[in-house]
């Protein structure tokens, strides 16, 4: 069943984020209230403080339930990232019988059930399941098998597991607000159907959110999720070290990357010079821009360089014919692009926004928002209980209604 409203919150390493959404029958989402704080309790993922990260999240959820009608906001649709989070290929098999019958429904729900048995270390868990392809008797790229005859159901689906206590405390600092989770949902997959089409993820493409802690990479193909890493770096690593190098406040760091920085050193003319404030100098300094995005480069080409370890670790590098697509805050620097280019070769690669919304300073560290926002509303292809566990763990939706639109 569709819900009506949706109430769905990122919390990102620089800034926590509610979103509230309903469906659009044009537009797919029509956002109602977006409001962000910031905040540096979550860091790649993980709570570090939990007091202030309960706090930022029930101040932005107020915030969004203060411009809906009352009893809007229910359970979280919740993004999870960071490197102990991890995605693997879970495989199952149901023999159906009498041979020839129609597959049902519960068939489906027990062929997932068997692809879900996977035996995780005790300190681990299954956050999501997301079938990719159904197999009946051995024809793959079944996306509906209910309702076909045959003798052997099988399914692919991408298992996310995530370590059992970072996870509780997600839950705890919510709960902490009196809220609870609806669902918990992959960073990487949102982010990429936060900015991506149907037809994108159906050819095959990357999405690679480069955030304040995180980058998150997720690989689309055949309309599902075929790969994703969530890598603990991003922009934030420039901004320390603009001002460990160059001897100034995070502040001051900070605004000379987003006023004066970019990806490439090499597009900036030599003879650019710009203001540097340290720290204890009564004046500030003339420094070359092009010393400035030297510093940015490296660390962005680092980032750059692991993305495509990734991507070739996936296996996937030539099944990509839409490319390598950019979002989150940290893509937002100039030539970042370009360097993406240079260092995945024979990709195009192209930054994106998603739908533009007002009120904040970027709208590129909102994917992973609009994302969860659209998986809760057009991935509404339920199939629960699926694990026979109780609460969110049960729930387990695939994106084939959000690739055909069915
Ligand atoms: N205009 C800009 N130019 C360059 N960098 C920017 C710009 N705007 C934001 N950033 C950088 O983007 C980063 C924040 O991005 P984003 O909002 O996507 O992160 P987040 O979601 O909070 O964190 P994460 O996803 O890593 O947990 C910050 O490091 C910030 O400096
Ligand atoms: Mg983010």
């Amino acid at each position: 069943m569709k819900p009506e409203i949706v109430t769905v919150l990122d919390l990102g390493s620089t800034k926590v984020t509610c979103l509230a959404a309903t469906a659009d029958t044009q537009e797919g989402i029509q956002v109602l209230a977006v409001e962000s704080t910031p905040c540096r309790a979550i860091q790649r993922g993980s709570v570090t403080d939990l007091d202030e990260a309960a706090r930022a999240i029930d101040s932005v959820v107020r915030r969004v339930a203060q411009a809906l009608p009352p009893d809007s906001i229910g359970n979280l649709v919740v993004g999870v990232g960071g490197s102990h989070i991890e995605g693997l290929n879970g495989q199952g098999m149901k023999p159906i019988v009498p041979r020839g019958r129609h597959i049902t429904y519960q068939d489906v729900l027990e062929v997932i059930n068997h692809s879900r048995a996977i035996v995780l270390p005790p300190d681990r868990e299954q956050i999501q399941a997301l079938p990719r392809e159904f197999r009946v008797d051995g024809e793959r790229g079944v996306r509906n098998a209910i309702g076909m005859s045959g003798a052997k159901l099988e399914v692919e689906t991408y298992v996310v597991t995530g370590q059992t206590t970072a996870i509780q405390n997600i839950e705890r600092a919510i709960s902490m607000g009196g809220r609870k989770v609806d669902q918990l949902v992959l960073q990487p997959l949102a982010s990429g159907i936060g900015v991506l089409t149907p037809e994108e993820m159906e050819l095959g493409v990357v999405v690679v959110d480069i955030g304040g802690g995180l980058t998150n990479i997720a690989i689309f193909s055949k309309g599902s999720l075929a790969f994703s890493a969530s890598l603990p770096i991003g922009s934030r690593y420039v901004t320390s070290d603009l001002s460990n190098l160059l001897k100034t406040t995070p502040e001051e760091a900070e605004r000379l990357k987003t006023t004066y920085g970019c990806s490439l050193a090499k597009v900036v003319a030599e003879r650019e010079s710009v203001d540097v404030q340290q720290i204890g100098q009564p004046v500030p300094r003339p420094l070359q821009r092009r010393v400035l995005c030297e510093i940015i480069e490296s660390r962005m080409r680092e980032i750059a360089t692991m993305v495509r370890q990734q991507v070739e670790k996936s296996g996937l590098q030539a099944m990509l014919p839409a490319g390598v697509v950019l979002t989150g805050g940290g893509a937002l620097l100039p030539a970042t692009e370009k360097l993406f280019e240079e260092t995945l070769k024979h990709q195009k690669v192209r930054t994106v926004e998603p739908i533009p919304l007002s009120g904040l300073p970027t709208s590129a560290g909102l994917a992973t928002a609009v994302g969860l926002a659209r998986f809760a509303l057009e991935c509404y292809d339920e199939l629960s209980p699926a694990s026979g566990v109780q609460g969110w763990r049960d729930k387990v939706r695939s994106l084939f209604s959000l690739v055909t639109g069915k």
